[in-house]
């Protein structure tokens, strides 16, 4: 069995514990991503060479966490921001099976607590904005961390945005659209990716 066969089955088990939910956070409103979405996006944005293990990844508002649970699984050292403590709960007691399961086991991974605009949020958690070589966002404030990257991530950092299928490329000030990974429901993803770059 692959690598990504197992991290998605495993994913799946852990996380389909928790149901269907969502709920509106002090921050935005928490919606999980599907996880076969997530695989399939990560390993699109894998194959183009935009993550690897070399550079960090964040996912800024990271709900339950399950995006950098698999993306820490696939390989890519990975933070998560989350503002909610609920979630944050509901993520370190899935990332502590995961773990218990073997399926994370390599890559770092940091879970960390609080308001993603704010630096001391990485610092407190031993990481630095600066040093984060992508960004994923699933349409929360994703305004508010565009402006951040634009104005403090060196140039070449990529901030990858989930929305919803078909839907028109946004502009963020300071950064360039690149691209977009379109959904591709067999695979499960049914949602676009937005690729944009601090020049
Ligand atoms: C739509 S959910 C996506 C969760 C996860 N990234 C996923 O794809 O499954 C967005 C999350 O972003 C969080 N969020 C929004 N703004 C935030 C901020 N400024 N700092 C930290 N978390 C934030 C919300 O609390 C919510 O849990």
């Amino acid at each position: 069995m692959t690598l990504t066969k197992l991290v998605y089955l495993e994913g799946e088990r852990v996380y389909s514990r928790n149901g269907e939910y969502k709920w509106d956070t002090g921050k935005g409103r928490f919606v999980p991503s599907s996880l076969d979405g997530i695989k399939y996006g990560l390993e699109q944005l894998i194959a183009k060479g935009i993550l690897c293990s070399s550079i960090w990844f964040c996912d800024a508002g990271a709900g339950d966490y399950r995006v950098v649970a698999i993306s820490s699984a696939l390989g890519i050292p990975s933070i998560g921001v989350e503002y909610d403590g609920a979630l944050v709960q509901i993520g370190e007691s899935n990332i502590r099976q995961l773990r218990s399961l073997g399926v994370i086991n390599g890559a770092p991974l940091i879970v960390a607590q609080g308001n993603f605009k704010r630096d001391r949020t990485y610092k407190r958690n031993g990481s630095r904005f600066e040093e984060i070589g992508a960004f994923f966002n699933f349409i929360n404030n994703d305004a508010k961390i565009a402006r951040k990257i634009a104005r403090q991530s060196p140039s070449g950092t990529w901030f990858v945005l989930e929305t919803i299928a078909g839907i028109w490329k946004k502009e963020f000030t300071g950064l360039d659209y690149v691209d977009t990974i379109g959904a591709d429901i067999k695979y499960g993803l049914c949602r676009d990716l937005q690729l944009y770059r601090k020049p």
